[in-house]
């Protein structure tokens, strides 16, 4: 009946229905509407409700416009192989399992929702319908494994040149690829690799972008600590054009990458950086490391240098700030 439904309040679209027309015309109760209307808004819809009066449709869910992300892109081998899809468990996966048919570097996984997306550290990512910008894309870099952190940076440093060149926000990189608007996260990146023999076969890199999350869409936890791009500039965030700006910026970084090396990447990543010469403590898997942050190495490693003047390389972990700071 969802879809019925649907189809007559689009052709009713910005005009009222009542309770009692519609359960008459579907032959159910009042509340059996109510409850598909229910569920038609956590798929996006937005309905005003009046009492007495009825529902109307005023809004359809924000939907990522495929045609109108390829027409914006400029790169020559990211993103001109985009599979795109309503929901799906984790675009991780799905990557990963592309990679399996065949898909080539550069494919790009897009999911409108996920309903198990992945962060870091085992943790999960809220990720629901029409709020953010939830994608993998697919790599294979002629690297070795002890390089995979060096492309977690790239793909940060990617992703806050393009954020800061669309909407002109100062956001900063908070090791080793969250990105923070003054203290509240904005983004996340998640790579997984697959590798034989240390040469890594392929990379998938995850992003997560809380692009247009209104306040009250955040729950409670995040509240504290996460923001939206939407919030911060007041305006609603062209996803399609964030997402074409984002592949170019890689593309050219990426090409910089396989010329050069790491060199030019780490100077930019340190320029971005709101983590260097802060006092931090690391949770890395068993430790908590404690100290000044002090660099980043050749390899991408984040170089801390404890009170008693020990030196610790970290490949991984969650930075926390004795201060909190962020642009
Ligand atoms: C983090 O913990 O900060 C990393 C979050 C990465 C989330 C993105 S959303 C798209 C892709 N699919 C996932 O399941 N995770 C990544």
């Amino acid at each position: 009946m969802n879809k019925q439904l649907l189809d007559l309040f689009e052709q009713h679209y910005n005009e009222f229905l009542s309770g009692e027309q519609l359960s008459g015309r579907f032959q159910c109760s009042r509340t059996a509407i109510w409850k598909q209307i229910q569920s038609l808004k956590k798929k996006g819809y937005v309905f005003e409700a009046v009492p007495h009066v009825g529902y109307r449709l005023v809004g359809r869910p924000d939907k990522l416009d495929v045609d109108k992300l390829e027409k914006l892109l400029a790169t020559e081998r990211l993103g001109r192989t985009i599979h795109y899809y309503e929901q799906l468990d984790s675009t991780q996966t799905t990557a990963h399992e592309w990679v399996a048919k065949g898909a080539e570097e550069g494919t790009l996984i897009v999911a409108e929702a996920q309903t198990k997306g992945r962060g870091r550290m085992g943790r999960s990512w809220h990720s629901p319908a029409g709020t953010g910008i939830w994608m993998s894309m697919i790599l294979k870099p002629e690297i070795t494994l002890p390089f995979a952190s060096q492309l977690t940076l790239l793909t940060a440093v990617a992703l806050c040149r393009a954020i800061r060149k669309q909407e002109q926000i100062q956001i900063g990189i908070k090791w080793p690829n969250d990105l923070l608007f003054q203290g509240k996260k904005v983004s996340g990146i998640l790579l997984e690799s697959s590798s034989e023999d240390e040469r890594i076969r392929y990379v998938v890199a995850g992003i997560g972008i809380s692009a247009n999350f209104t306040e009250h869409e955040f729950p409670g936890e995040l509240k504290e600590k996460a923001t939206s791009l939407r919030q911060i500039t007041g305006h609603r965030i062209d996803r399609e054009r964030l997402i074409a700006v984002f592949l170019q910026e890689f593309e050219q970084l990426y090409s910089l990458y396989q010329e050069k090396g790491f060199a030019p990447i780490r100077s930019l990543w340190e320029a971005l950086s709101i983590t260097l010469q802060q006092e931090i403590k690391v949770q890395t898997g068993s430790a908590l490391i404690t100290g000044t942050a002090e660099a980043i190495d050749e390899m991408g490693a984040l170089v801390v240098r404890d009170s008693s003047g020990q030196k610790f390389k970290l490949y991984s972990g969650d930075v926390e700030y004795s201060v909190v700071r962020g642009e």
